[in-house]
């Protein structure tokens, strides 16, 4: 089985982090398009255009029998035109948590952390218009602009990022929010600031785990049985903070069996 997994730069990482630890038998290639990050501040035409480029590249360079759009940004511009363009593929997208979100909240008050992009989106907007009208919570919604590059820069215990992260949550505690989604791949990587912020008991959901059980599912429908170890090969085609891959994948980083290269498209 051959994945390809993109997202705009490392925030995809986490959910490659969550296969690794259920699935098995794949070649795994990552893209992360760093030169064209952050993907939350453009247009949806800016979004779609690269989000088929690099399934085209994935396809043609690796002959994928999978994708995993591991970026709710690009999932929200992209994945009904990715399904349609490419339905020979098995197309995986990333949502951001809501549902697990309004199952764990006791407070009834859900802050929603994405990207600018995400939170305009059309498919997060029905996603919110279908789930409140089932269910009576109050949904607080924070557009992180500026986050993912903190992240992408390596500054993920800088004082600026927790500085930046109180503006938007110190809110959030007075309004009783006991749940905070994460739909931004990048943002389990500043789980521990979050915490910080909010006290250890914040519920902090991510997706990671689901989308590494639906890979399994689909997978195991087309007859995958292979249990050998996965391969992976992570692509960048700007530039990229090696040291915060070795950070999220620091087993398969540290112990060489991750291979690292300079993508020019
Ligand atoms: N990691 C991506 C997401 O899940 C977005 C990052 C970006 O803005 O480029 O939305």
């Amino acid at each position: 089985m051959k994945v390809g997994v993109f997202d705009s730069g490392l925030g995809g990482l986490t959910i490659v982090q969550a296969i690794t630890k259920s699935f098995k038998g794949a070649e795994i290639y990552y893209i992360a398009d760093t030169l064209y990050a952050p993907y939350g501040e453009k247009t949806k035409d800016e979004i779609l255009n690269r989000s088929i480029k690099i399934t085209k590249h994935l396809l043609k360079n690796h002959n994928i029998d999978v994708l995993i759009v591991a970026c709710n940004t690009a999932t929200s511009a992209a994945i009904s035109e990715l399904r349609e363009m490419f339905s020979n593929l098995i197309v995986i997208g990333t949502e951001p948590g809501l549902k697990p979100a309004i199952l764990k909240t006791q407070s009834n008050n859900i802050a929603v952390l994405a990207t600018p992009a995400t939170l305009r989106g059309q498919k997060y907007k029905q996603l919110l218009s279908s789930l409140s009208s089932e269910h009576e919570v109050n949904i607080h919604e924070i557009a992180c602009a500026g986050l993912v590059e903190q992240i992408e820069n390596g500054n993920v215990s800088h004082p600026d990022t927790h500085k930046m992260l109180s503006s938007w949550l110190i809110p959030m505690k007075e309004k009783e929010v006991d749940t905070i989604v994460l739909g931004c791949t990048h943002y389990p990587l500043i789980s521990d600031i979050i915490k910080d912020i909010m006290g250890a008991k914040i519920e902090l959901i991510e997706t990671g785990q689901a989308i590494a059980r639906r890979l399994d599912d689909l997978c195991s429908k087309k007859g995958h049985i292979d249990k050998s170890e996965l391969k992976i090969e992570v692509f960048y085609t700007g530039e990229i903070k090696k040291e915060m891959i070795s950070m999220i994948l620091n087993n398969w980083y540290d112990s060489g069996k991750i291979v690292i290269k300079d993508e020019n498209e």
